[in-house]
C-alpha cells in the first residue's frame, strides 16, 4: 500500500496545511478519495459548535473493517498485520496475516451474530492484550456493533457503571489476564460486575490464563467453543454491515473534573480517516516497517494506534501483552531485537521508569532496526526526552511528541518524523485540519508569539468526538460551553517565537498520572465512600517517575489508632471502587480542609502544600478557618 498523501518536505507541510484551513472540504474530501466506501458523501462537512453538531462525509456508507482488512487481501494478503508478543518470553510469539486476521474477524463476528448481536448493540470488552482483543473489537465493528473497551485494571464497580451507561448487554472477556507476575483474574470481576446487572444476556470468555472460573448457564459461554460452532456451520464468511459515516463506531469512558467518567462517542467515517491520516503522517509509516505502540488497546492509543491507525495503513503493528519491567527492565529492547521494531511509540512514564534502571538494561540488545521515536498521553520532561534519544534512538531517530486526547480521535500536535523539525518537550505544530487557538480566561483569543493560554479548537477535525453516550449536554457543557464557538481541551499551552506549541499540563481538575487521566472528583467520591471517611480533597503533584501522583487530604472520623492500617483500608475501597490505577500515593489525615466562607475547597492551597511549597500560599485571609493551613503544613508526608 502506498500513501499518496503523506507529506514529504517541510515546505509540503505548510502548502498542505494551508489548504486544510482554507479549502477544509476539498482537502478531506482529496484524502477520503483513498479509502474505500459502499457509498460516496453528498457533503464533507456539516457542523456547528453551539448544539454541537459535527457531521463529516454525510450520506456516506463504509465499513471500517473493509479499510482495515478486505482491501489489502489481494496485494497484501499474506503481510503481517498483527504480531503478538506474549507477557513471559518463553512463550512462543504469533504473527497473523491480513489473511488470517480477516478469516478470523469474520469467524468470530459469526460467533456475536449466532448471539444474537446486531447493528447498533453495545459491547463490552474486558480483555488483556491479546490476538483475540483485537478480534473482538474489529469484529463488533464488522458487524456494526458498538464497541465500549475498559482497561483491565478498572474494577467491577466501574464495569458496572459503564455497562448502565452504555446498556450494553454483552459482553467479551478473559478468564485471566497475565501482567508480569500476576494474573488478573478478568471473569472474576465480570461476574462481581454483574451482580445488579441483570440485562446482560451473553459474556463470551476466552481461555488464556487457565484461571478457574464459574460460568452461569446460557449467559457465559466460552470463545473457543462458540468458534467450533461457527465451523460447523461451514460457511467461513461475514458479510460486513454498510454503516453510515456518522454511526457510532465505539464509546470510549473518560474522566472528567466532574462526575462520573462519560462515554466519548467516536463515529465510522470521520475517525478512519483521521486515524489513517495521522498515523501515515506523524508516524511516516513506510510498507513493510514493524511498529510497536507499547499502549493498551484499553485507552484510545491503543484503539488509534494500535488497530484502526495501523491496520487501516495495511502495517504491521506489534500487540504486547507485559509490562516493561518483566522479566526484566529490557523487555522492550529485547522485543525491539527480536521482532526488528522500526518505529517505537511509548508514554513518558515507561521512558523515566526504565531511565531508572540505568543503561545496563540495555546491553547487547540490538536497537538499530529502529528509525522513528514517538512518546504519548503526557509532557516529556527535557531529561527523559534526552535519554530517549540518545540511548534508544542512539541520536538517529525523530522522536514525534504527539500530543492528542481521547476526545480528539487521534494525534492534532505533532512533529511529523523526519519531516517537520523536533523540540525536546514541545508537541511543535499542528496537523493539517488543526486549528488551534490559544485563549485567556474569559476567552478572548490571545494572539502572537511567546505567549500562553488555554488551549482551544476552532475549526473541527474528522475525528473528534460527536457527543458523550446518553447526554448531550454534557459533552456541549464540558467542551463547547467554556469559550463561545470553540473546543475547549482543558489543558494549557504555551506557543514560542516560532509558533510551536507546548502543552503544560490540565488547567482543570483532572489528573494525568503515568499518561492515565484520572478526575480528582472520581477519586475523593471513592474514598468518601469508606464508612470513617467525613470528607476529602484530593490533588496532584509532581512525581519523579509519573509524572503526576496523588494527594489525599482525608478527615476521618472517631481516632485514628493505627493510622497506617486506616490508609491500607482506603486504599482497598479506591481499589475496590476504581481500580489499582487510581490509588493516592500520599493520604494525609487531616482535622479540617481550608474552606471559603461559602464552603468551597481552595484546592489552590492544597496543590502548593502538596508540592512541597510552605511560604507563598498566597491569600488565605478568605477562609472560613485560616488556622487549619498551618495544621495541614506541619503534617504534610
Ligand atoms: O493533558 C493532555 C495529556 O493527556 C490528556 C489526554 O488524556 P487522554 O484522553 O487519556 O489521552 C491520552 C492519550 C492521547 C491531554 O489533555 N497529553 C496527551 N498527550 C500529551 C499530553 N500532554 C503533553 N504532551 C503530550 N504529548
Amino acid at each position: 500500500m502506498s500513501y499518496p498523501y503523506q507529506i514529504k518536505s517541510l515546505e509540503q507541510y505548510h502548502e498542505v496545511y494551508k489548504k486544510s484551513v482554507t479549502q477544509p472540504e476539498a482537502f478531506w474530501a482529496e484524502i477520503a478519495e483513498y479509502f474505500l466506501w459502499k457509498k460516496k458523501w453528498d457533503k464533507v462537512l456539516d457542523w456547528n459548535f453551539k448544539e454541537p453538531k459535527i457531521q463529516w462525509f454525510r450520506g456516506a456508507t463504509l465499513n471500517i473493517t473493509e479499510n482495515c482488512l478486505d482491501r489489502h487481501l489481494q496485494e497484501n494478503g499474506n503481510t503481517t498485520a498483527i504480531i503478538f508478543e506474549p507477557n513471559n518470553p518463553s512463550e512462543k510469539s504469533i504473527s497473523l496475516s491480513y489473511k488470517e486476521l480477516h478469516f478470523r474477524v469474520m469467524q468470530f463476528a459469526n460467533v456475536l451474530k449466532n448471539n444474537c448481536v446486531k447493528k447498533g448493540d453495545r459491547v463490552l470488552i474486558y480483555m488483556g492484550m491479546i490476538p483475540e482483543l483485537a478480534i473482538a473489537v474489529l469484529a463488533c465493528a464488522r458487524l456494526g456493533a458498538v464497541h465500549s473497551v475498559v482497561f483491565g485494571g478498572f474494577s467491577a464497580q466501574s464495569i458496572s457503571d459503564r455497562l448502565h451507561d452504555a446498556k450494553a448487554e454483552f459482553i467479551i472477556t478473559c478468564d485471566g489476564a497475565f501482567r508480569g507476575e500476576k494474573i488478573i483474574p478478568l471473569k472474576n470481576v465480570i461476574d462481581d460486575a454483574l451482580v445488579n446487572c441483570d440485562f446482560v444476556k451473553k459474556v463470551i470468555v476466552v481461555e488464556r490464563t487457565q484461571t478457574p472460573v464459574s460460568m452461569l448457564k446460557q449467559r457465559d459461554l466460552w470463545w473457543h467453543e462458540e468458534i467450533k460452532k461457527v465451523e460447523l456451520q461451514g460457511n467461513p464468511f461475514c458479510e460486513a454491515e454498510e454503516m453510515n459515516a456518522e454511526d457510532i463506531l465505539f464509546i470510549l469512558y473518560t474522566s472528567g473534573s466532574t462526575g462520573k467518567p462519560k462515554g466519548v462517542v467516536h463515529t465510522c467515517a470521520g475517525y478512519m480517516v483521521w486515524a489513517n491520516y495521522t498515523f501515515v503522517n506523524v508516524f511516516q509509516y513506510q510498507k513493510n516497517q514493524v511498529y510497536f505502540c507499547t499502549a493498551d488497546v484499553g485507552w484510545i492509543t491503543g484503539h488509534s494506534y494500535i488497530l484502526y491507525g495501523p491496520l487501516s495503513a495495511g502495517a504491521t503493528t506489534l500487540m504486547f501483552e507485559g509490562i516493561p519491567t518483566f522479566p526484566d527492565a529490557g523487555r522492550f529492547w529485547d522485543i525491539v531485537d527480536k521482532h526488528q521494531v522500526n518505529i517505537l511509540y511509548t508514554a513518558p512514564t515507561a521512558i523515566r521508569s526504565l531511565m531508572s534502571f540505568g543503561l545496563a538494561p540495555l546491553r547487547n540488545k540490538n536497537l538499530s532496526s529502529l528509525k522513528v521515536l514517538g512518546t504519548v498521553g503526557e509532557p516529556i520532561n527535557e531529561e527523559a526526552w534526552h535519554w530517549y534519544d540518545k540511548n534508544i534512538g542512539k541520536e538517529k531517530c525523530p522522536i514525534v511528541d504527539t500530543w492528542w486526547q481521547t476526545e480528539t480521535g487521534g494525534i492534532m500536535i505533532s512533529n511529523l518524523a523526519g519531516i517537520t523539525p523536533a523540540k525536546p518537550s514541545y508537541a511543535t505544530l499542528p496537523l493539517p485540519g488543526v486549528q488551534p487557538i490559544l485563549v485567556d480566561e474569559t476567552g478572548n483569543e490571545i494572539v502572537g508569539n511567546n505567549v500562553s493560554g488555554n488551549l482551544c479548537m476552532k475549526f473541527p477535525w474528522p475525528g473528534m468526538l460527536r457527543t458523550t453516550y446518553g447526554d448531550h449536554e454534557r459533552c456541549r457543557q464540558t467542551y463547547f460551553s467554556t469559550y463561545e464557538n470553540l473546543y475547549f481541551t482543558g489543558d494549557g499551552c504555551l506557543r514560542d517565537a516560532d509558533g510551536n506549541y507546548r502543552i503544560t499540563g490540565r488547567v482543570d481538575d483532572v489528573l494525568n498520572v503515568s499518561g492515565h487521566r484520572i478526575g480528582t472528583a472520581e477519586v475523593e467520591n471513592a474514598i468518601n465512600m469508606h464508612n470513617g471517611v467525613v470528607e476529602s480533597a484530593v490533588v496532584g503533584y509532581p512525581h519523579d517517575i509519573k509524572g503526576q501522583g496523588i494527594y489525599a487530604y482525608v478527615i476521618f472520623s472517631g481516632g485514628l489508632n493505627d493510622a497506617d492500617l486506616m490508609r491500607k483500608d482506603i486504599l482497598q475501597t479506591v481499589t475496590r471502587i476504581i481500580g489499582a490505577i487510581a490509588k493516592p500515593d500520599k493520604i494525609q489525615f487531616v482535622s479540617g480542609l481550608p474552606k471559603t466562607r461559602s464552603g468551597k475547597i481552595m484546592r489552590r492551597i492544597l496543590r502548593k502544600i502538596a508540592e512541597g511549597e510552605t511560604e507563598n500560599l498566597g491569600d488565605t485571609t478568605t477562609l472560613l478557618d485560616p488556622n487549619v493551613v498551618g495544621d495541614i503544613k506541619n503534617g504534610k508526608i
